[in-house]
């Protein structure tokens, strides 16, 4: 998601961290009364590929601007049978298949303390139950919770790829989701995922063009998160 409607701006944020420049500046604003804070994480034109995120200088500006909750927007593909594209979800849980990312603090560099950070459930319980009432209060059916995997990208996964990720127990497949959940457990930022099915994933229900799905079962998906969005806050 690169922008929100609904949200009416304030001010923009532009933060340097000790680890660079965030993906954008970030927004303020609020829907209704509630203050909120957007962060368009693929940058401004989504031009930023997943792997080239500065996930820590986002995480990072985020909480330094006082966020302690995030919610999360991931278009995934689907590889679980109930989470046709178009529909929504509330992962539990997720599997990195991810490398070469910074992807934590705890970097033994410039002193910072070594801390192994619990990850046994990396979606807050909280922030899930908060999506899973806006969703019931604006009408808009969850499809499941479900684990997430995340890989490597830009490119999507081959056939094969995705029938590993079936048997390792994944029910979806995005490309963002860490390391930014395990750096927002390190900053203590309580953080959820609303996933938008977007696509079958590769071969799951044969060899059709993804491309095409993904522009006929975005605009559903988004509609539906962006009804969940108006309902939630505040957290
Ligand atoms: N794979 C990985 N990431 C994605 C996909 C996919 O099929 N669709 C949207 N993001």
């Amino acid at each position: 998601m690169n922008q929100w409607p609904g949200l009416s701006i304030e001010r923009w944020l532009v933060l340097d961290t000790p680890y660079g420049a965030p993906s954008a500046p970030l927004v303020l604003g609020r829907v209704g009364s509630i203050p909120v804070l957007f962060l368009a994480r693929h940058g401004e034109g989504h031009k930023l590929p997943p792997h080239a995120i500065n996930y820590r200088a986002n995480l990072w500006a985020l909480h330094h601007a006082g966020v302690r909750t995030i919610v999360a927007i991931a278009a995934v593909g689907a590889i679980a049978e109930w989470f046709a594209p178009g529909a929504i979800a509330i992962p539990e849980d997720l599997i990195d298949y991810t490398w070469g990312r910074a992807h934590t603090y705890s970097d033994g560099r410039d002193g910072s303390a070594l801390r192994h950070v619990e990850f046994t459930q990396p979606y807050a319980m909280r922030v899930r139950a908060a999506l899973q009432a806006a969703a019931d209060s604006a009408g808009v059916a969850v499809a499941g919770a479900g684990v997430m995997a995340v890989t490597q990208g830009p490119r999507l996964e081959s056939a094969a790829e995705i029938r590993r990720l079936a048997r390792d127990g994944a029910d979806m497949v995005g490309m963002t989701g860490m390391p930014e959940a395990a750096l927002a457990a390190e900053l203590g930022i309580d953080y959820a995922c609303l996933a938008v099915s977007v696509n079958w994933a590769a071969g799951v229900k044969g060899l059709g063009s993804i491309h095409a799905e993904i522009e006929q079962s975005i605009e559903t998906g988004m509609r539906k998160v962006r009804a969940v969005l108006s309902e939630v806050l505040p957290m």
